[in-house]
């Protein structure tokens, strides 16, 4: 009989994690029982538990005693029992697990490239996160990336999407784009689509005195300030605001010092999740959500499905190569080494050029 090892946290108390094991349960008729090879650890997952209620995180892998919850990772694993026809044992998966050694999983509407978890909860969630690629049937499937791919893709599809719909308004208009939370790796994947747009505004990166350093040393932004310094930011130009930081004080400030200039601001994190209260400063307005599912939900419908993902897939990749250069990927592999992460990721004592991949 296999166990199941889970990292549990409260909803309410996302400091509060512990393992838990059962024991697997007997697969149905069409189930498939996964094991988790590995994921990755950053903010981002820091932030599906903080707005797990509001936007449903909660919901993809759902538990039975109140309170309790588990935060979805992104990752690797491979079929080690099925009852479905069309997976069999040996079959290797990408997408979105639990934090947990094993999942099971009902594939749905499955082709030669990818397959859905048609797990009756999951119904109505966003199919970006129910879809799961089958990667050994990828053409060019490299397995050296698979450490890069779980920690980068979800992020710089995002700054992709990021990217892609800022260029789409034009910009809204502005001359400058500024980033707080620069240090983000989702921050970072924005620069480096911007990079490589000669006509893209100027990008200014906001960050935490203690992470400018290593801001400064990616060279992807023309100026890199700390928080208590936004003033000198040129407030005679139009400018939008790509959030990654969910800072109240910081986005108040910033509205503040740029006035009728701040043309739009896209609230995309909350890796400050401890401030995120919007003062009086805070032009409500001009601000406005991003939700990257959301984003590629309607590229789908305008261009037909997979013509974007095509295009972020190749974003992603050239961006993990270039991100080589910095990015220390830290591996380690056991139950008190999920939680270290966690606590770790959670705290926010993990630094900007380096990403957890842990696993049961
Ligand atoms: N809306 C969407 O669809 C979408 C999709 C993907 C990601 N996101 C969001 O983008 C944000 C960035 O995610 P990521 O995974 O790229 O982040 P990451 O690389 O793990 O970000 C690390 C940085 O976040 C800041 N930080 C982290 N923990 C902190 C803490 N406890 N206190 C204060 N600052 C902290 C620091 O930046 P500074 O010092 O520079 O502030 C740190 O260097 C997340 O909130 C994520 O949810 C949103």
């Amino acid at each position: 009989m296999t166990e199941i090892s889970e990292f549990i946290v409260r909803k309410d108390n996302l400091a509060e994690g512990r393992v838990e094991t059962r024991e697997a349960p007997p697969l149905k008729d069409g189930e498939v029982l996964a094991k988790v090879d590995r994921f990755a650890l950053t903010a981002n997952n820091v932030t599906y538990g903080v707005v797990g209620e509001r936007i449903g995180y909660w919901k993809f892998f759902p538990l039975e005693k109140d309170g309790d919850g588990i935060i979805p990772v992104w990752g690797f694993a491979d079929v080690i029992e099925s009852k479905h026809p069309d997976v069999s044992v040996g079959e290797r998966l990408y997408g979105y697990f639990p934090m947990a050694s094993h999942l099971v999983m009902a594939p749905a509407k499955v082709k030669e490239k990818r397959l859905f978890d048609g797990a009756a909860h999951r119904a109505d969630l966003p199919p970006v996160y129910n879809a799961y690629a089958r990667v050994k049937a990828e053409a060019g499937y490299d397995k050296e990336m698979d450490d890069d791919r779980m920690v980068l893709y979800p992020l710089y599809a995002t700054s992709y999407c990021l990217y892609d719909f800022m260029k789409d308004k034009g910009w809204f208009g502005a001359e400058q784009i500024i980033i707080p939370s620069a240090s983000s790796k989702t921050a970072i994947g924005c620069a480096y689509a911007i990079a490589g747009d000669a006509a893209a505004p100027k990008l200014i990166g906001l960050t935490s005195s203690r992470n400018k350093k290593a801001v400064e040393r990616l060279k992807l932004y023309k100026q890199v300030l700390a928080y208590g310094d936004l003033e000198k930011i040129d407030a005679s130009v139009p400018s939008v605001i790509i959030d990654m930081s969910g800072n109240g004080e910081v986005l108040g400030s910033l509205h503040k010092h740029l006035g009728e200039n701040m043309k739009y601001t896209s609230n995309v994190g909350l890796t400050h999740y401890d401030a995120n209260e919007m003062g009086p400063d805070f032009i409500r307005e001009r601000s406005e959500m991003f939700f990257a599912p959301g984003h590629i939900q309607k590229r789908t419908q305008e261009w037909g499905p997979g013509a974007f993902e095509k295009q972020a897939f190749q974003f992603w990749k050239d961006a993990a190569v270039k991100s080589r250069d910095w990015l220390i990927i830290r591996r380690e592999n056991d139950a008190d080494a999920v939680k270290r992460a966690w606590n770790a990721v959670y705290e926010g004592k993990t630094r900007p050029d380096t990403a957890w991949v842990v696993g049961f």
